[in-house]
C-alpha cells in the first residue's frame, strides 16, 4: 500500500509536452518477429517495462541473442526532448531458418499475456516441447481462446484440455492452415493464429466479429511475410521465413492516455505528447474524449513510423500512423455511450474513461466490456469497487459498464489495483486530478508498461 498525495497538486494545472515510452504491443511484436527472423534487427524505442523484459527473457531462452545499447534512446522516449525514460534500442538475431532452441526449463511470461499467447501460436509451428508459465494474474487468464485453433492447426497441449498456463506446447512442422473465425475480437488470438499460419501448409486466415488492433497484419510484411487483409478478414501464406529488418517503435498511446485523461480532468492544463502511435485500431479513446467534450487537436506526421513497415489492404500500402496529440482541459464534460463495435479500439483505457465520465454530467455507458473481466485483473468489478471508494456511482449491467457523477470523498480511500498496472495509473491519476490523498494498492506494478509515470506526470505539474 502507497500513499500517493494528491492533496499538494490541489489547484495546478498540467502544463507541457512529453514523449512517452515505446508501444507496449509493438515492442513486443518487434521483439518475437525478431526473434525468429533470419539476420539481425535493429530495434529502437522499444517500451523498457516488465512486460517486454519477459518477452526478451523467453526468446533468449529460446536461442535469439539480444544486444541492448546502455542508455538507448527512441522515437518516443522520455521528455520533450527526447531523453530516454522507459525505453531501450538494441538488436536482435534471430533463430532464422534454424528454427528455436529446445529450452531446458519452463518459461516464464511474467505478467504478460501478450506474450504467452503470441509465443503459444509462433511456438506451435517449430517441432519444440515448450512449458510456458506466468505470474499470480497470468495464470489465472484464459488461454483456451489460443489453444482451440492451434489444436485445429495440428498442435497439442498439456494437460489435455487445460485453460489456464502453466501449459506445455508440442509443436509441430506439420500444422494445417486453417480458416478460423474466432469468437473474439483479440489480437492476442488473431496474432497467434497468423503466427502459426506463417509455418503451415497452405493459407490460414483469421476472421474476427470487430476490428482488433491490426499490429501483427501491419507489421509482418515488414519482416517479408506478406499479410493479406480483406475487411475482418486477415490471411497469411505457410512456407515464409521472417528476415530481419529494422524497427523504430513509436510512443504507446495507452501510457499517453494516462497523461490526456489528466489534462482533461484539471482545470486551465494543456498537455501535448508528440511521437505516439496514431493507429486507428487503438485511439478509440481520443474519439471518446471528444465526444465527452474535450478539446484536442491530433497532428499526423507524414513519414512512416516503423521502416518498411505495411501490409496489403485492396492495394493500398497501409503503415503504423503516428503523430502528436494536444489535450486543453474543457469547461464543461459531458456523459457519453461507448457502443460495442468501439470497445476494441478503446480496450485498454475504459479504466481512464470510467474515471472521466465521473466528472461527467450525468451517465455514461461502456457497452459489451465483458472481456474486462479477464484482462490483467478483473478490470470491471475493480473499476466498480474503487470509483464506488472515491464517491462516485458505477456499476455492471450484464456485459454493459454505467457511470454516474462524483461526490469528492472526504478523508483517506484505499483503492485495490488487484496488481495491475492500468489501475494502478489510474488511481494515479485520480489523486492528481482531484487532489485526493489516495493509498493505491501495489503501485509499482506500473513497472508494467510505465516505469516513469510518476516522474512524467510531476515534470507537467511545473
Ligand atoms: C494486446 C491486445 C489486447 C490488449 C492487450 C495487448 C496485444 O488484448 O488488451 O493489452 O498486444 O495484442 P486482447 O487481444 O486479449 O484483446
Amino acid at each position: 500500500m502507497t500513499l500517493f498525495r494528491g492533496s499538494r497538486y490541489r489547484g495546478i494545472p498540467l502544463v507541457g509536452q512529453l514523449r512517452v515510452p515505446g508501444d507496449k504491443s509493438l515492442s513486443h511484436r518487434a521483439v518475437l518477429f525478431a526473434a525468429c527472423a533470419e539476420g539481425t534487427s535493429r530495434l529502437t524505442g522499444l517500451l523498457d517495462g516488465l512486460d517486454v523484459r519477459s518477452t526478451i527473457a523467453v526468446v533468449q531462452a529460446l536461442g535469439a541473442r539480444i544486444e541492448l545499447d546502455e542508455g538507448g534512446e527512441g522515437l518516443a522516449s522520455g521528455t520533450a526532448s527526447g531523453t530516454a525514460s522507459g525505453t531501450v534500442s538494441g538488436t536482435v538475431s534471430g533463430w532464422g531458418a534454424q528454427g528455436p532452441r529446445q529450452p531446458v526449463e519452463a518459461l516464464d511470461c511474467g505478467n504478460s499475456g501478450t506474450t504467452a499467447r503470441l509465443l503459444l501460436g509462433l511456438l506451435a509451428g517449430y517441432p519444440v516441447t515448450v512449458t510456458l508459465t506466468g505470474d499470480s494474474s497470468l495464470v489465472r487468464r484464459p488461454m483456451r481462446r489460443v489453444i482451440e485453433p492451434l489444436e485445429l492447426m495440428g498442435a497439442r497441449f498439456e494437460p489435455q484440455g487445460g485453460a489456464t498456463l502453466p501449459l506445455t506446447v508440442h509443436g509441430s512442422d506439420r500444422l494445417r492452415a486453417i480458416d478460423y473465425c474466432s469468437p473474439v475480437a483479440s489480437a492476442q488470438v488473431k496474432s497467434a493464429v497468423l503466427l502459426a499460419g506463417m509455418r503451415a501448409s497452405g493459407a490460414t486466415s483469421v476472421t474476427e466479429p470487430s476490428l482488433s488492433r491490426n499490429h501483427t497484419e501491419l507489421m509482418l510484411p515488414a519482416f517479408g511475410v506478406p499479410v493479406a487483409v480483406e475487411g475482418l478478414t486477415s490471411r497469411v501464406t505457410g512456407g515464409a521465413l521472417p528476415h530481419a529488418c529494422d524497427c523504430v517503435v513509436p510512443g504507446d498511446p495507452s501510457s499517453a492516455a494516462f497523461l490526456l485523461v489528466a489534462a482533461a480532468l484539471v482545470p486551465h492544463s494543456r498537455v501535448t505528447v508528440p511521437g505516439v502511435s496514431l493507429n486507428p485500431t487503438r485511439t478509440g479513446f481520443l474519439d471518446v474524449m471528444r465526444r465527452m467534450g474535450v478539446q484536442l487537436a491530433i497532428e499526423t506526421s507524414k513519414s512512416v513510423a516503423l521502416s518498411g513497415m505495411g501490409a496489403t489492404e485492396g492495394n493500398a500500402l497501409v503503415s503504423e500512423l503516428f503523430g502528436s496529440v494536444t489535450v486543453s482541459a474543457p469547461l464543461e464534460l459531458m456523459p457519453t455511450v461507448v457502443e460495442p463495435h468501439e470497445v476494441p479500439a478503446l480496450i485498454d483505457e475504459v479504466p481512464l474513461l470510467a474515471l472521466l465520465a465521473t466528472a461527467a454530467s450525468g451517465e455514461t455507458r461502456f457497452k459489451g466490456v465483458g472481456e474486462l473481466r479477464v484482462k490483467e485483473s478483473d478490470r470491471l468489478s475493480v473499476i466498480i469497487h474503487g470509483l464506488t471508494a472515491l464517491g462516485a456511482r458505477a456499476w455492471a449491467e450484464g456485459d454493459d459498464l454505467v457511470v454516474a457523477g462524483l461526490r469528492p470523498c472526504r478523508g483517506s480511500v484505499s483503492l485495490l489495483t488487484q496488481g495491475d498496472h492500468r489501475l494502478a495509473m489510474t488511481w494515479v491519476v485520480a489523486a492528481r486530478a482531484f487532489g485526493l490523498d489516495l493509498i493505491i494498492e501495489r503501485l509499482s506494478s506500473m513497472d508494467v508498461s510505465y516505469p516513469g509515470f510518476l516522474a512524467d506526470l510531476e515534470c507537467l505539474s511545473g
